[in-house]
């Protein structure tokens, strides 16, 4: 009988490693769990764009952290994937000053063109558009971030010729 082998633990390359023992030298030594954040977005970055309960585990374990920790932390801020997402994560702040701005008209024709709605993810991998709160880029709004870029002073229409050419160059 053919046995199934088990799923291989997250691990970070020694490459990571040294980036996390950078990070790590930005705190006290006493302040370690401070580094929480940017080893959780090293993670994400090093498995695949986004945190699996295991990934989780394994930054918990590395840091020295109940496991607990790490969850309240990924699951509180939404640069935090919890779930696989497209090659280009269009996020949509949703919040106070980008709704005033017009941020429902992007929303729906990018909704629109992706034929997807918020928390979902277009068939062919491409894209996942989710709703974000405050992205710290009011004095632009209505605004979204597409991976680590942000793009400003939005309208529907330009909107979706970014995501034309994002979807061109794929
Ligand atoms: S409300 Fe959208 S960036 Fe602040």
């Amino acid at each position: 009988m053919s046995e199934i082998a088990p799923a291989a633990k997250p691990a970070f390359s020694q490459e990571a490693l040294k980036k996390v023992e950078t990070i790590y030298n930005r705190y006290p030594a006493d302040k370690r769990q401070s580094a929480l954040l940017p080893v959780l977005d090293l993670a994400q970055r090093e498995f695949g764009g986004w945190l699996s309960r295991a990934s989780m585990d394994y930054v918990a374990e590395l840091m020295g952290l109940a496991p607990i920790r790490v969850y309240e932390v990924a699951t509180f801020y939404t640069m935090y994937n919890l779930k696989p997402v497209g090659k280009h994560h269009v996020q949509v702040c949703t919040n106070i000053s980008c709704w005033l701005c017009g941020s429902d008209g992007i929303g729906e024709a990018v909704k629109q063109r992706l034929e997807i709605e918020y928390g979902q993810t277009t068939e062919d991998g491409n894209f996942t558009l989710s709703e974000v709160e405050c992205l710290g880029a009011c004095v632009n709004a209505p605004m979204f971030q597409i991976n680590d870029d942000y793009y400003e002073n939005l309208t529907p229409e330009t909107a979706v010729k970014i995501i034309d050419e994002l979807a061109n160059k794929a």
